[in-house]
């Protein structure tokens, strides 16, 4: 008896996963495998086995996605060698040399010939790896061969991309000559190991594109790509190895970067609504990413009509090339360095930008920035310096050497550079710098202000904080032995002074919410859910303790609950800043939220959001998300609350169809106010709506208000139409603190969240990919709001008394056609 309910248990935690495959991951010994035949990985996320490329008739042994419809390989071993039919055959043989033949003569193979094979196996794993090992061996370093160490055109997670300097292996990405043809062109990205090491696009012998040394946080030419949410990426470097490599925060996201024979490198992410490949990003970006457009000592800026200017105290070296774009000559010093008389040369500083070419540089990591000034200082063809690694107040000194090239001049972010300049220019320089900032400051922040780029910074700085969070609690999620505490009941009328009207601190969906602080102190919220009763005690307390299993940063932590007779209690832990509507709809408290704050919020409502759909083990459907019910902790981080009511309340009515429809007025989908069916997409349209009142400060009035432009959904989707979104910002504060691109993506994901048809609403893990990223988004579809006229009037009657008084109480329909 115990047994069976445990595996019916088990059964359901594990619905989600996949069922364990039959098709063979590997090749043993005296094994082959023929064209038609392929490995499987154990989860079934990669096929290895033979395919003609495009509309190319010939054969290559290769690597794709099993789990997508679109065939995308990752890898292909014979490049070169084509079969022109299907009589190939893969055979590992005993020195543990996978060799690709076709009939009898040799196509490929791997070289795997200092290492001791013994009883050697090949495993297609689960990261797209093919490795070749003994048979038990699982340290990678112990590996015989691996197909990770020699990349074709694809970059996956997990992958290192430089160099193994003990071997000598140098892994680096070329590019199919053509879709039809995988053979390596001569576009390849490749990192060169000066001492400052970076990455180059290259065509042939001539580079296309850098992306700047890494700073420990980025590449310095790509301050997008820096860890976020989605992401996270590296950079070793040392006397062993020199490497870049990147991995998803999450094993939803599948994700791949792609050198294209066009010499741009595309990241894309799957994006699981559209079953297609969408670019994330894409190198280079822009004009100014052009290897060396604007010569020696030129700086390129995207946002000026003459793209390239030369540094303060340089002119064009070819005054009349300079006039009609010949750049290339670059631009020379206005006075020479008076290098020999050392004290009079000194440094200018620079500020946001994309750090010079590193060919000629020298690097100590031990050393700080006052040193590094007075080596350089101290040597003559030192021409500029700066820290190597700009985390925290920055550390590490680098030198350049001879002339500076390839500097480009960053919008957002970017690195402080100090280039040498003779005494005499040190004073001009500065005259002329302090009003160039001024005229760029007054460009870049024309709509939000000057505020604009101290806040990306803070709200980029949120986003890392939180990234990190979504592998923490992978952890945490697995704790078995949490239990919950049962209260009693006079503890909980003694914490909350007899549940006094002074400590009633809000009306919950299910009745009136207490704060209360119990004997030792702790301060908690007690939610009363006297209602209920379409459940027994035990029922209750083994649903209770399930949801005392969600653990997020998101999610208000549930402490316990407390029952007597019909009396069900809720007990949480307490939060200080109390509710999100609190703050977005009064004009006092919301200048206390400026956007970064908000843009945070919006992201961690979502992140919440996402683990109740999808990474819990429970699958819940809030069916009632809204302002009121998500909360603020000290740091103004959002914490979704009610999220287990749906399900200590809906019993065997949990998904699918209700006639009970719970819900408030202006978050409610149609679909489910209406038909009282309801999904994760239900949850996503209430999403959308909190998205948009966060955005633009404005309740959504929705049942009750007759005058049709004040429902907010409309107004949002008329004016996006019109092409007036920024209209929607809410002008009292968020105007000088906001990012424009960021609280557009946010409408815009919005208006998506609200579409009519369920089946067009993104994903929670698709709506935080879009908040994350650059990607291109779809246009969003007629939006889905009830208005009350469509709704009916006659419906609500009965509960109308007490849900008139303000839009934000949870009413329940009964039968709602
Ligand atoms: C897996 O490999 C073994 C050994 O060659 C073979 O007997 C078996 O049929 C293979 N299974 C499948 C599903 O191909
Ligand atoms: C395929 O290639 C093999 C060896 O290169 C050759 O002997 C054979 O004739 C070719 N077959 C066709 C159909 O071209
Ligand atoms: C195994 O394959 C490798 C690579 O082709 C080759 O050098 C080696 O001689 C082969 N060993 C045997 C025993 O066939
Ligand atoms: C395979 O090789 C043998 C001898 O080298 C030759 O007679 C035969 O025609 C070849 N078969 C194919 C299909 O190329
Ligand atoms: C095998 O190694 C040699 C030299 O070490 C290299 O030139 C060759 O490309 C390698 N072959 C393969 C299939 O990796
Ligand atoms: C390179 O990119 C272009 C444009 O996006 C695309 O049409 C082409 O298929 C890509 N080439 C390869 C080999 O993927
Ligand atoms: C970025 O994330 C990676 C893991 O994905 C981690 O190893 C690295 O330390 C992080 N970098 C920073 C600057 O936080
Ligand atoms: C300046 O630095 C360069 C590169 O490190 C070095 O080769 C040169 O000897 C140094 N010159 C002096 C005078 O120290
Ligand atoms: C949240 O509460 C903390 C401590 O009570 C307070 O310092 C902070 O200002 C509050 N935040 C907001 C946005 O009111
Ligand atoms: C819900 O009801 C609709 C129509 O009333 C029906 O088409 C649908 O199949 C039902 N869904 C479930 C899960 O019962």
């Amino acid at each position: 008896m115990h047994i069976l309910s445990f595996i019916i248990l088990f059964t359901c935690i594990l619905v989600p996963f996949p069922k364990i495959s039959v098709a063979n991951d590997s090749i043993n010994l005296p094994q082959s495998m023929r064209d038609g035949d392929t490995l499987v990985s154990k989860t079934r996320k990669f096929e290895l086995g033979f395919f003609s490329p495009g509309s190319s008739q010939k054969r290559y042994l290769g690597i794709w996605y099993k789990n997508i419809p679109i065939r995308t390989v990752v890898w292909v071993a014979n490049r070169e060698n084509p079969i022109n039919d299907s009589s190939g055959i893969l055979t590992l043989n005993t020195t543990g040399n996978l060799v690709l033949t076709q009939n009898k003569s040799l196509v490929w193979y791997t070289n795997n010939s200092h290492k001791q094979a013994q009883n050697p196996v090949a495993v297609l794993l689960d990261s797209g790896n093919l490795v070749i090992r003994n048979d038990g061996e699982t340290n990678p370093e112990a590996y015989l061969w691996q197909s990770f160490d020699y990349p074709s055109d694809t970059l996956l997670p997990g992958m290192k991309l430089g160099w193994d300097l003990r071997t000598g292996l140098d892994r680096r990405l070329t590019a199919w000559k053509s879709p039809d043809d995988p053979s390596p062109g001569d576009v390849y990205r490749d990192l060169e190991l000066y001492s400052y090491p970076e990455f180059y696009i290259m065509k042939g012998t001539k580079k296309v594109y850098r992306f700047g040394p890494w700073n420990g946080l980025y590449f310095s030419g790509v301050p997008d790509l820096r860890n976020n949410t989605i992401f996270g990426f590296n950079f070793f470097s040392n006397k062993e190895e020199s490497y870049y490599i990147f991995s998803p925060t999450n094993d939803l996201v599948m994700s791949r970067i792609v050198m294209n024979e066009s010499t741009t490198i595309y990241r894309y992410v799957w994006v699981e609504d559209d079953q297609n490949w969408r670019i994330y990003t894409s190198l280079p970006k822009d004009f100014c990413d052009t290897y060396g457009l604007c010569g020696v000592y030129g700086n390129c800026m995207t946002s000026q009509t003459q793209v390239c200017q030369c540094l303060k105290g340089f002119s064009p070296k070819s005054p009349e090339a300079w006039v009609s774009s010949g750049w290339s000559q670059g631009c020379v010093r206005n006075k020479p360095l008076s290098c020999k008389d050392k004290l009079t040369d000194g440094f200018v500083k620079y500020e946001g930008l994309k750090v010079p070419d590193t060919r000629h540089t020298w690097l100590d990591e031990s050393i700080g920035l006052e040193e590094c000034k007075v080596i350089c200082l101290n040597n003559c063809s030192c021409m500029a310096y700066t820290n190597s690694d700009i985390r925290g107040a920055g550390s590490g000194c680098v030198m350049w050497f001879g002339d500076l090239i390839d500097i480009k001049q960053l919008q957002t972010a970017g690195q402080d550079l100090y280039i040498r300049m003779p005494a005499s220019e040190l004073e001009s320089v500065y005259r002329h710098k302090k009003k160039t900032t001024t005229i760029a400051a007054s460009t870049t922040a024309a709509i939000c202000g000057v505020l604009l780029l101290s806040s990306y910074f803070i709200c980029r700085i949120r986003r890392n904080n939180a990234g990190k969070s979504l592998t923490e609690y992978d952890s945490e999620k697995d704790m078995d032995d949490l239990d919950i505490q049962l209260f009693d009941l006079p503890t909980i009328t003694t914490a909350t002074n007899d549940f006094s009207m002074e400590n009633k601190i809000g009306e919950g969906g299910f009745g009136p919410v207490y704060k209360g602080i119990l004997v030792d102190g702790q301060e908690i919220a007690v939610k009363t859910l006297s209602r209920s009763s379409w459940q027994g005690v035990t029922e209750f307390i083994n649903e209770v303790k399930l949801i005392a299993k969600l653990q997020h940063r998101n999610l208000v932590k549930l402490l316990g609950c407390c029952i007597q007779g019909q009396e069900k209690m809720l007990i949480y832990e307490y939060m200080a800043n109390g509710s999100l509507d609190s703050f977005i709809f009064d004009d006092k408290k919301r200048k206390l939220l400026k956007w970064p704050q908000q843009f945070h919020i919006i992201c961690g409502i979502a992140r919440g959001l996402m683990y109740l759909h999808q990474d819990s083990r429970l699958r819940i459907i809030h069916r009632d998300l809204k302002a009121s019910n998500v909360l603020l902790d000290e740091n103004s981080s959002p914490k979704i609350s009610d999220f287990g009511m749906a399900r200590t309340f809906g019993g065997d009515q949990f998904e699918g169809n209700t006639s009970r429809v719970v819900g408030t007025c202006g978050y409610m989908a149609p679909e489910y106010a209406v038909d009282g069916s309801f999904s994760v997409k239900s949850d996503v349209f209430s999403f959308g709506i909190l998205v948009l009142e966060i955005v633009c400060g404005k309740r959504n009035k929705g049942l009750y208000q007759t005058d049709k432009s004040l429902n907010l959904v409309g107004h949002a989707w008329t004016l996006w139409k019109e092409g007036r979104a920024l209209d929607l910002i809410d002008d009292s504060n968020m105007k000088e603190s906001c990012v424009i691109s960021e609280v557009l993506r946010c409408i815009h994901v919005g208006l998506l969240c609200v579409q009519q048809y369920p089946e067009d609403r993104p994903t929670m893990a698709s709506v935080i990919l879009m908040l994350e990223s650059h990607m291109e988004l779809v246009e969003p579809k007629e939006h889905g709001f009830i208005s009350r006229n469509f709704l009916g009037e006659g419906d609500l009657r009965s509960n109308r008394k007490d849900t008139s008084s303000s839009n934000d109480v949870t009413i329940t329909l009964l039968e709602a056609r």
